[in-house]
This record gives C-alpha cells, sequence and structure tokens, in this order.
C-alpha cells in the first residue's frame, strides 16, 4: 500500500503535466516531497520525466531522488532555471545532466539552509554512484547555501569554487570530498586552472564573480573595468547591457533584465499625476508577462494561483482579478442534503468544518439530537459546541433552519448573529424556521435577521424562550401567505419578572434578547449594530 500522500502526490501530476509556455519559456511547477519517494522505482522515474520533460523555469523545487543506475535523464538538459532548491539525493546513476542549469534561486531553502543539496549517491552495496556533477552552466545562487557530502564516487566536486557561485557569502558551505577524490579521478583538464565539473575541456568552471575588477558590483565577462555585467544580471553575462545577462536577478522583461515590471500606473511629472500605463506587464515568477497565463488571477499586479485569503476572485473585462472583500470575503457553501452534503442528515462533528468561512449556504442547516450529541450507531461523535461559532460568517441560508436539537447550557443562537436572510427557497413542512423544544434557549439573539422570504415560522415548547413576543415576524416577511406559529414558549409575563426584557434603548419594535445590541431598531440612536442615547462625534 502506497501512503496517501503519494495517492495524492499522483493525482497531481496527472493535473499539474502541463507545461505552461506564455512567459516565452515553457514553465513548469516543482515538487516539495523532499526523500520521500514512491516504492515503485519505475514510476518514480516515469513521474520525473513527466514533470520535467521540455521545461526550462521549474517555478518550485528540483527534487530528483531515487533513480535508478542505467535511466536516461537527458530531459534534464531543458531546465534552465529553479526558483526553489535542487535536490539530488538517494541516487545511483553516474552523471546529473544539468547541463543548462543557469540559476538556482533558492527562494525555498533545503532544511531551511541549502539552495543544492547532493547526497548519498551511490548503492552501498555496489560498486557504482554518481560520479559527475555535469552543472557546468551553474553560475549563480542567490540565496541559500551547498551541502555535498556521501557521494563515494564523485569526483571534482571539491575543485569547484562555490563561493563565485553563491551571492550571499554567509551562506553555509558544506562539501566533503569523496573517498574517492585522491585516488581514481581524473584531474581537470590543463586549460581549467584547476576548477572543473568534470575532466574534459569544455568542463571547466567558469568563474564570474571573483575573477572581476574591483569596481564591479556583480558580475563580469572579462577582467577589466569594461567587463562588468549590468547590476540586473545573474550568473554573469556576454556584455555590459540588460540585455547580455545569462539570467536575470529580478525580472526578465522580453530579454532584458529589470528591476521590476512595467506598472500598471506611472506618474507623469507635467500633471502630476498616476496615469494608467498601457504597456503594463504583471509578474510572473522571474518573467514579466503581458497576461497571466490560464488558471493564474491577477493579484495587483502579479499572476497568482489563488488570491490570498483577504481577497476574493472576479472577472473583469475577461481577466480574473483578486479584489479586497469589504469585511470577510463570500464563500458559498453546501447545506444539509444539498451536493457535498447531500446524503447527510444533520450538522455533525464529521461535517462542521465544511461549513469554516462560509458566508452563504446554498440549502439548509438541520440540527438533530444524533448530530449535536452524536451518533453511536454510525461512528459520530458528540459536537463541541465550541464549533458551532464556524456558523458566525453566515449572512443567508437559502433553504430553511432547522433546530431541534442544541447543546446543553447553550442559552441562545447567538451564532447566527450575522444571519441576514432565511430564504425559504425549500421548506420542511411548509416551515423555512423552526425551534423546537429547546429547554435551554432563553434568547435568539438573531440581531442581523432582516428576512424571511418564504415560509413559516414554527417555534414550541422551548420553555426558556423569551424575546420572541416582542418581534413583529410580519414585517420579517415577504409575502402575505408567511404565518407566524410561536405557542408554549415562556411566559412574557414570567419574562418581564425575570427582567427578560428589551434594552430601553430599543424601539418598540422589539429585540431578539437583552442588551442594547439585540434591539431590531433603536429608539434613539444607532452606532454600529449597538444602540445609543446620544450622538457623539468623537466616539462616532
Ligand atoms: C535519451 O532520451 C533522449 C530523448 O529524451 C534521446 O534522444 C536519447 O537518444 C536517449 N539516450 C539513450 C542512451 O537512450
Ligand atoms: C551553457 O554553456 C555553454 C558554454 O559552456 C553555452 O554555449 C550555452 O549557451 C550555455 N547554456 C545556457 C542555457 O546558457
Ligand atoms: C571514507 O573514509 C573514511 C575513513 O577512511 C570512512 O570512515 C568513511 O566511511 C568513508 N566514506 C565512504 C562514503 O565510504
Ligand atoms: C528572457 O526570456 C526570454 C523568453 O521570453 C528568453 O529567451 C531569454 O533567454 C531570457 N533572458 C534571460 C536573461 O533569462
Ligand atoms: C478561513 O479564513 C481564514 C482567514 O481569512 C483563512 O486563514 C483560512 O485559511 C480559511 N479557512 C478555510 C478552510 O477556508
Ligand atoms: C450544564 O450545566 C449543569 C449545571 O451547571 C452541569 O451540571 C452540566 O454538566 C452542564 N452540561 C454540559 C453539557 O455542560
Ligand atoms: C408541547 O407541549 C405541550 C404541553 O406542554 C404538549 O401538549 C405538546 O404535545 C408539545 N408539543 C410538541 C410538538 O412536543
Ligand atoms: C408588523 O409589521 C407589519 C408590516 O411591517 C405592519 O403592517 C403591522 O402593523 C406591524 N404590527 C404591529 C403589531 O406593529
Amino acid at each position: 500500500m502506497w501512503p496517501a500522500r503519494f495517492l495524492l502526490f499522483f493525482c497531481l501530476v496527472v493535473i499539474l503535466v502541463v507545461v505552461q509556455r506564455s512567459s516565452g519559456q515553457s514553465v513548469c511547477p516543482g515538487t516539495d516531497n523532499k526523500l520521500s519517494t514512491l516504492s515503485d522505482l519505475d514510476q518514480q522515474y516515469k513521474t520525473l520525466r513527466k514533470f520535467y520533460e521540455n521545461c526550462e523555469v521549474v517555478m518550485g523545487n528540483l527534487e530528483i531522488t531515487s533513480i535508478e543506475r542505467n535511466r536516461n535523464l537527458s530531459f534534464l538538459k531543458s531546465i534552465r532555471e529553479v526558483t526553489g532548491y535542487v535536490l539530488v539525493a538517494l541516487n545511483q546513476f553516474d552523471y546529473l545532466p544539468l547541463e543548462n542549469l543557469r540559476i538556482i534561486r533558492g527562494t525555498k531553502l533545503y532544511e531551511g539552509r541549502y539552495a543544492l543539496a547532493i547526497f548519498l549517491n551511490y548503492r552501498r552495496d555496489g560498486q557504482f554512484g554518481l560520479k559527475q556533477l555535469g552543472l557546468k552552466n551553474l553560475t549563480e545562487i542567490l540565496n541559500g547555501g551547498v551541502y555535498v557530502d556521501q557521494n563515494k564516487f564523485l569526483c571534482h566536486a571539491d575543485t569547484i569554487h562555490w563561493q563565485d557561485i553563491i551571492t550571499n557569502s554567509r551562506s553555509e558551505l558544506l562539501v566533503v570530498p569523496s573517498n574517492n577524490s585522491g585516488n581514481t579521478c581524473r584531474r581537470c583538464h590543463r586549460s581549467c586552472n584547476g576548477r572543473c565539473w568534470g575532466p574534459q575541456e569544455d568542463q571547466c568552471q567558469s568563474l564570474t564573480k571573483t575573477v572581476c575588477a574591483e569596481q564591479c558590483d556583480g558580475r563580469c565577462f572579462g577582467p577589466y573595468v569594461s567587463n562588468c555585467c549590468h547590476r540586473e544580471c545573474a550568473g554573469g553575462c556576454f556584455g555590459p547591457k540588460d540585455t547580455d545577462c545569462f539570467a536575470c536577478t529580478n525580472f526578465n522583461d522580453s530579454g532584458a533584465c529589470v528591476t521590476q515590471c512595467p506598472q500598471p500606473f506611472v506618474y507623469n511629472p507635467t500633471t502630476f499625476q498616476l496615469e494608467h500605463n498601457p504597456n503594463a506587464k504583471y509578474t510572473y515568477g522571474a518573467f514579466c508577462v503581458k497576461k497571466c497565463p490560464h488558471n493564474f488571477v491577477v493579484d495587483h499586479s502579479s499572476c497568482v494561483r489563488a488570491c490570498p485569503s483577504n481577497k476574493m476572485e472576479v472577472e473583469e473585462n475577461h481577466i480574473k482579478m483578486c479584489i479586497p472583500c469589504t469585511d470577510i470575503c463570500p464563500k458559498m457553501c453546501d447545506g444539509i442534503g444539498t451536493g457535498s452534503l447531500q446524503t447527510a442528515q444533520t450538522v455533525d462533528s464529521s461535517n462542521i468544518e465544511m461549513f469554516v468561512n462560509c458566508t452563504k449556504i446554498n440549502g439548509n442547516l438541520i440540527f438533530l439530537i444524533t448530530g449535536i450529541k452524536g451518533d453511536m450507531y454510525h461512528g459520530i461523535g458528540a459536537l463541541d459546541p465550541e464549533r458551532l461559532n464556524v456558523f458566525r460568517n453566515v449572512r443567508e441560508i437559502t433553504g430553511y433552519l432547522n433546530i431541534q436539537s442544541w447543546p446543553e447550557n447553550m442559552t441562545d443562537l447567538g451564532v447566527f448573529s450575522n444571519l441576514v436572510t432565511i430564504g425559504g427557497r425549500t421548506l420542511y413542512s411548509g416551515i423555512s424556521l423552526l425551534i423546537l423544544k429547546q429547554r435551554w434557549i432563553s434568547a435568539l439573539k438573531f440581531q442581523s435577521l432582516r428576512e424571511i422570504s418564504a415560509g413559516n415560522v414554527y417555534m414550541t415548547n422551548n420553555s426558556q424562550l423569551c424575546f420572541y413576543n416582542t418581534v413583529n415576524w410580519t414585517s420579517l416577511f415577504h409575502t402575505s401567505t408567511q404565518r407566524a406559529l410561536i405557542k408554549n414558549n415562556r411566559d412574557p409575563r414570567e419574562c418581564t419578572q425575570q427582567r427578560m426584557v428589551c434594552d430601553p434603548l430599543c424601539s418598540v419594535a422589539g429585540c431578539w434578547g437583552p442588551g442594547p445590541d439585540q434591539c431590531l431598531s433603536c429608539k434613539y440612536f444607532s452606532r454600529g449594530r449597538t444602540c445609543v442615547k446620544a450622538c457623539n462625534l468623537y466616539e462616532g
């Protein structure tokens, strides 16, 4: 059996192996599996191949683990850039053909430290393993360090001038020469000055930083002052211009390396105004693009996979964008008996998580004793009353609200304090709001409820319930056929004796419970939801 995470991983493969081309380069997502691998090594290889075939930019981590000796890895040659880290571990092949990898950005690091980690690449009981790093174009690691250890047969890694590659000189560098390096490794070609990735003439390490004139503040293409690369270049360059870079430190705007992509608004110094920029581009990884790729949304001026939690997705002029939500973001959820909860009978401990952050319930909310107290027969535990607070975000229920059970000692329905509308599009015996035989509830506290669009209200035998009689239910109804069937609750005279009455700041329209925030309308003024005696400008 494979653990569930691998099965999930497989589903992802099917969906994600769509190499995107909108930046002019083919971009693919990386992985986040660390050392966990599939037990089927054939699948492990095929998965790797599917992920990276024809991929030039890995937006994420490149993880090459548990690959057998004689696999054809030449597809890795297409990769030029990795935004996260590169992990090469537990493999048995002898050559790593990442020949065109130019830059590792290290936006994520392995073990929080390494942008490049290469270890345990040999067969324990065999005489083979990784011999050569084919990283001959690697000239830049923007963030993070390098870890190379326990590669029994690896040659030349200890000849590499890693500080020339690593940007941050404080990053951790741990390159342990293999026991092999003194004995059977061939020396670097004599043209390499002792630094190489392999023994051949074309495998010399090309230095682009430590050989520069002092005046260069980054990399260079020769030793003279006139050989400095443009400051936006990463990894090196062919010449001094921003279009001569091997790779870009920040963004690639159609071949030129820039600090930021053309912004949506530009300042016009003659009119002193921000003006719309027709040449604006969005940032997409390290690229500037005119249009975000399919399945990406625009957040401010970037392409993102999904809007952040305080924003919602809208479509404007055929562009999907994230805009800030006023208050909390709308989220529509299935109610009991609808969609994903089609077969559910009641809200219970097994489904309550599905109501997190929901503002609109498409369907009904039903609370039965099997939900509140649990259902031993179906192995469902009691509901933690605290969890009912998930309903505090609900503003609309399109169907009905049916409460036939409620946690012991919970004296109100205040978790519905933001409920504005009960739609009554589906009814329960003609009823859209039902509260039956609840011994603990003394106040409804539906402080936001403004409309019951269809169906009747049925509220009986709630022995402690007060305040219900102060509410003009007709004013909440939408049609003239709706009725309020309210009986056998606590006697209003008893309520008055017990001071279960509306706050004096409420108008005669009534209230949902004690306190000045439960009024249907105010006698004097309201501040936010609360009724106040006088308006004070300084308190709002
Ligand atoms: C490896 O695969 C590539 C295509 O990805 C192919 O061109 C090449 O001939 C293969 N090499 C071997 C040794 O099978
Ligand atoms: C890799 O380096 C070789 C020279 O060593 C160069 O011809 C080739 O263009 C480089 N590849 C990339 C992607 O920069
Ligand atoms: C390398 O040699 C040392 C000492 O000779 C030994 O302890 C270590 O296990 C060897 N490492 C490998 C990977 O064979
Ligand atoms: C910038 O992107 C273009 C494709 O849009 C690519 O051909 C070019 O090599 C990239 N330049 C750098 C410096 O990464
Ligand atoms: C609910 O919203 C919060 C805050 O907006 C967010 O952090 C959280 O991930 C959301 N949870 C779910 C399940 O949507
Ligand atoms: C309800 O309150 C009573 C009296 O305070 C207490 O004995 C009982 O355990 C409470 N029940 C729950 C479910 O908290
Ligand atoms: C409500 O209570 C009354 C009297 O206490 C009882 O006759 C009636 O059957 C109860 N109704 C329901 C629906 O339980
Ligand atoms: C209740 O509200 C309805 C409609 O808003 C109104 O016609 C009726 O007079 C109100 N009843 C009382 C007792 O205020």
